[in-house]
Formats: structure tokens, sequence, C-alpha cells
């Protein structure tokens, strides 16, 4: 565990360059507001890394989502810059994708499964390939059995799942996820999150994912960024050196992990909420 290291980068930082997906450097985020601008992000820098599960934690009104949207190319920043893989971010860039926690209103209610997963790649490959993609992108979410169903005739947590496949048969090089599993329920929640797990394994592809859960935020992540106070401004990042695989309950009980949980909340604490 890597307490003692905590406001330090101790994951082996790449030296290689094409190994940084997104770097951010000073970005500053004010949004148009009837009072005048309003600064929502100040002073960001961060990086995230080739296929790490990074995870931005904080309470609400902290400017996660808006963060989210910057390294999507939704919003831009104000001052500072923002690359992906080496590239000034100039709008949304190709292989990257955002996912919500709002899965009913992303998914389009008159299409079954496998044509909601196959949106936004129709008309960009062929039809084998399409074919193709929304059947692998249905099997990493254990979905295969339910390509002819209607959202409306699934669960919450096999709607999110649809949205996830969806961003998957993109083959995206970066999964931006705000809050996905926040209207789950706990039991449901903990399954998506060990899907995401092997979702990782299995394509290679980077996660940002924002959460306000303490505890999602550790389970689930490689580094975890502490995001507090209006601006929002980073405070310390943390190395979650614990075991993988993962897994619910040994490692929810692991001391480790109970501490980690502690020290995340202690730096959400000093930077004003409790
Ligand atoms: N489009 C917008 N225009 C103006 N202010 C906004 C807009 N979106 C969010 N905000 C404000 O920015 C702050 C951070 O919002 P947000 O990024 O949604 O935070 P979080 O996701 O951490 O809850 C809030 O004070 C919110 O009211
Ligand atoms: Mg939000």
């Amino acid at each position: 565990m890597n307490l003692a290291a905590t406001g330090q980068q101790v994951s082996a930082r790449p030296e290689d360059s094409s190994e940084r997906v997104f770097v951010c450097r000073s970005v500053s985020v004010a949004l148009p507001h009837q009072l005048g601008d309003r600064k929502v992000l100040e002073d960001i820098s961060l990086e995230v890394w080739r296929g790490e599960f990074f995870t931005i934690v904080g309470p609400s009104g902290t400017g996660k989502t808006t963060l989210l949207r910057v390294l999507a190319g939704l919003t831009q920043s104000t001052s500072g810059s923002v690359q992906i893989q080496g590239r000034e971010i100039n709008g949304p860039p190709e292989d990257v994708v955002m996912i919500f926690q709002d899965y009913s209103h992303a998914l389009l209610q008159w299409r079954t499964v496998a044509r909601n997963v196959g949106f936004g790649i129709e008309g960009r490959v062929d039809a084998s390939e399409l074919k193709q993609r929304v059947s692998d992108a249905l099997a990493l979410v254990g979905l295969e059995k339910n390509a002819d169903d209607y959202p409306w005739q699934l669960s919450g947590g096999m709607q999110q799942r649809v949205q996830i496949a969806r961003a998957l048969a993109l083959r995206p090089a970066v999964l931006l996820m705000d809050e996905p599993f926040a209207a789950l329920d706990a039991m449901t929640k903990a399954t998506l999150q060990d899907e995401l797990h092997r979702v990782r394994e299995q394509t290679g592809s980077s996660f940002v994912f924002v959460t306000h859960d303490i505890e999602e935020a550790v389970y689930l992540g490689d580094r975890i960024a502490v995001i507090t106070g209006s601006p929002g401004r980073l405070g310390q990042t943390f190395d979650i050196d614990l075991p993988k695989p993962r897994d619910q309950i040994i490692t929810r009980q692991l001391p480790e992990f109970l501490q980690f949980r502690y020290a995340v909340h202690q730096a959400i604490r000093q930077g004003g909420h409790a």
C-alpha cells in the first residue's frame, strides 16, 4: 500500500509519452452563467496512462462531469492545455467515448438492443463487421441472449450494459464514465463493477471513471484523484496497489482497502467537504 506516498505519483509513471493517453496542464474552466462566468475547475493537472483504470472521486458540484466533458472534447477549457495522445484536444476525439448515468435517455427505446449497440457504427463499417462488432460487444457485457429485446423490456442494470456495449462496439481507446452505476441497486452495481474490470482486461482500453462513491473509486481504481471545492481543484492522488483480480468480498475486507477508504475520505474532508 502506498499511503505514505499520497500526493505523489508513485506508480511507474511511463517514460514514453505515447503511453500517456491524457495530459492536462493547469486546466481551468469557466462556464457562462446569468451573473457572469462561473469558475467550475481551477488549475487541474493530471495524466491518464494507457490501459489504466483512473477514478476521479469528489462531492457533487465539484466539476467532475465538466472535467470528463473537457476530456471528451465537449467542453472547452478556458485556460491550460489538454492533450490526447500528444495532440491538443479540439472537439470530440475519434477514439474516446463517454457513458452517462442516465441510461434510459441514452438508449433509443424503439430500437432493439442489437440496433442500439450498432447505432454508433452503422454506415461506418460494412454489414458483416457491424454484425461481428455488435455480437462481440454484447458478449463482453453478457447480453448475447437479449439482442432482440427492446430497452424497456430490460432491468436498469441490463440497460446500462447496453449503453456500455454500444460504447464498446466503437472499439474506443478510452472510455469516460460519469457515475454510470449511481442509479443502480447495490448488487447490480457490484456485478457491473466486476464486468467493467473484465472488459478492461479483454479490451486493453483505458478508463476514466467518475464517482462520488469512495468505496467504488477504491475498488475499481488503479489510481484515484480526489477533486474538491468550488471551483473544483485536484487534491491528492492515490496509487491503489490492492491485489488483482479484485473481489467484492475479499478485496473489500482487506485492511488496506479500509485504509484507502479512510485516506480518501480524509482527503475529501481536508478539501472542505465532510
Ligand atoms: N452548462 C453549464 N453552465 C453553467 N454552469 C454549469 C454548467 N454545467 C455545470 N455547471 C456548474 O458547474 C459546477 C460543477 O458542475 P458539474 O461538473 O456537473 O459537477 P459534478 O459533476 O462534480 O457534480 C456546478 O456548480 C454547476 O452548477
Ligand atoms: Mg456530475
